[in-house]
Order: C-alpha cells, then sequence, then structure tokens
C-alpha cells in the first residue's frame, strides 16, 4: 500500500496485491470493505481511481473526528502497510441516462471522480460540481480545477461561486440523472432542493457515508418489539427493541451477509415474505422497498411478524 496526503485531513491510499496481479474489475461508483486496525474495523470506501486500472485501486479517506474508529485507523497507517480487502461492490453505478449532473461535498468526490473519469473516456456528457469547506481541503482540487467539466465551489470564497442549485442544476430534464455523495447536511440540502425543482426520486442517486438522521431517528415503532420468521426453516425469533434484526439472526447462529451496519451498502438486502415493513434505511429505492427489499441492520417491523426470505 502506498500513501500520500492530499490535505491536512484526507489521506490517499493506492492500493496493489502483494503478489502483482490484478485486482477485481469494477463500474465506476463502486466501493470496496477494508479490514483496519487491531480491532479489524471493516469500512466501506469508495474506488476512486480510474475504474480500467486493474493494477491499482485508489481510495482516499478523510480523517473524520466524528469516525467510528475506521478512518483513525486509516490514518495511523504507513507507506507499506497490508491491508485486507474485499472485492468491490456497487449500488451508486452510472445510469443509461444521456447526461450527467455529479454532486460532490467534501470527501464525498470519491465515487463521483471515478464516474467522471469513466465517462472522460468514452466521451460522455456530464458536469462534476465539488463542494468543499476551502481550496486547502479540497482533494484532488488541483487536478480538477481546470478541467472543463468540472466546477469548484468553495465556502469560504464569494456567495456567487458557490453550488447554486437553481443555476447549476436548473429543472428536471428526462434525459438527465443526478448523483449526490457527501455529507448528510450536504445530501439533505441538495436532495431537498432537487425535489422542491421536480426532479423526480429515480433520476437522484446518492451515496451516503453514514446513516442520515432520519434513519438514525427513532421511529414510533422502534419503541417495540417483533418477531422476525425465516422462510426457509419456519423458524421465529424475538427481536428486542433495542436489537437489531440482523443482530438477533446472528446471535442465533443464522448465516446473513451484511457490511456496513448502518443500513447505508445494501450488502444484507433480503426480500420480505410478509408482515409491514418499517423501512429504515438510506439505500433502498422505492421501487425496491415495493419489491419486498428489506434491510435488516436498520429496519424494523410495523406488524408484530415478519417473514424474510431467508
Ligand atoms: S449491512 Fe449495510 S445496509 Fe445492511
Amino acid at each position: 500500500m502506498a500513501r500520500h496526503d492530499a490535505t491536512p485531513r484526507i489521506a490517499v491510499f493506492d492500493l496493489a496485491r502483494t503478489d502483482g496481479e490484478e485486482l477485481w474489475g469494477y463500474e465506476p461508483g463502486a466501493h470496496i470493505d477494508v479490514q483496519v486496525g487491531e480491532l479489524q474495523l471493516v469500512r466501506q470506501y469508495s474506488l476512486c481511481g480510474p475504474p480500467g486500472v486493474r493494477k491499482q485501486y485508489r481510495i482516499a479517506v478523510l480523517n473524520d473526528p466524528a469516525s467510528r474508529g475506521g478512518s483513525r485507523a486509516m490514518h495511523g497507517l504507513a507507506e507499506g502497510d497490508r491491508l485486507r480487502i474485499a472485492a468491490p461492490r456497487n449500488r451508486f453505478g452510472l445510469t443509461a441516462a444521456r447526461r450527467h449532473i455529479l454532486l460532490a461535498g467534501g470527501i464525498g468526490v470519491t465515487p463521483l471522480l471515478s464516474m467522471a473519469q469513466a465517462l472522460d473516456d468514452t466521451g460522455g456528457d456530464y458536469h462534476l460540481h465539488y463542494c468543499a469547506r476551502s481550496r486547502g481541503e479540497a482533494a484532488f482540487a488541483a487536478d480538477l480545477e481546470n478541467h472543463p467539466r468540472v466546477t469548484l465551489h468553495f465556502d469560504d470564497q464569494t456567495v456567487q461561486q458557490r453550488l447554486d442549485m437553481a443555476r447549476d442544476v436548473g429543472g428536471p430534464d428526462p434525459e438527465t440523472a443526478v448523483y449526490v455523495c457527501g455529507p448528510g447536511g450536504f445530501m439533505d440540502h441538495v436532495l431537498g432542493q432537487a425535489v422542491e425543482w421536480g426532479w423526480p426520486a429515480a433520476a437522484l442517486h446518492k451515496e451516503r457515508f453514514s446513516a442520515s438522521a432520519a434513519t438514525a431517528e427513532p421511529s414510533a415503532s422502534d419503541a417495540g418489539a417483533f418477531t422476525v420468521k425465516l422462510s426457509s426453516t419456519g423458524t421465529e425469533y424475538a427481536v428486542p427493541e433495542d436489537q437489531s434484526v440482523l443482530d438477533v439472526l446472528h446471535a442465533n447462529g443464522v448465516d446473513a451477509p451484511y457490511s456496513c451496519g448502518q443500513g447505508i451498502c445494501g450488502e444484507c438486502i433480503v426480500r420480505v415474505l410478509s408482515g409491514e415493513p418499517d423501512h429504515r434505511d438510506d439505500v433502498l429505492t422505492d421501487d425496491e422497498r415495493a419489491q419486498g427489499m428489506y434491510t435488516p441492520c436498520s429496519s424494523r417491523s410495523l406488524s408484530p411478524v415478519l417473514e424474510l426470505e431467508l
């Protein structure tokens, strides 16, 4: 692993296999699980290098004071340290839209950078708006500032150069898709304005680093326990008010996949066969929810029993 510090708070890591072989291929917008630190914390980081380069993955990590430990552990790594990673996954890929508007807040630029590089390679029509507190805190700013399809916006400069949704995004266009990644406040603001401007949910694509306030907030159903039933065996498990469905499944030896544990990555998605789910995630679309998809790591139930296809 090679490391350089792009800003005082953002470290860039270039990862390669120790045997020199190629890594897995991936589509722009993908992320990897990285196992880090003495506690073997598993954290997700977006791949931000050109997607066609198979010898090396690039990730960039913000040393976030609100970190749950992962980013601090990453910043403690030195050049040459070894990391264990998992194959890339992607729930934030480019769509078939004719035009793409990429809206990045801070370190949220990482998945959008790989999208921009892929669109540059294929001659795709896009514009990247990259918002940061200041030039000094914007990783990759020097590479991007003269790019004709990129606009940089800094909080500490004039109001006129800040992201203006009316000017920079405008109203909905059936041939355009909007992609948003950044801190929660940035995402809520940008997505809220896009909805106000009439953008349909299907045209807005987002990836969060942590659960949104709405997801983390307790709902009426959080106060109650319920029962989860597995379709394969008919076994029922009580889910107490202070445990997630996923915790209960794991405590009972059920091999259910997961990664983030916060309703943001989609790794744990299962199908609900009966009952009324209380969706508490930031990853499923309305269509996916309507098809019965459910995140047992974060979501609960409005009905006394929820049957899962497991
Ligand atoms: S483990 Fe990431 S959404 Fe459930």
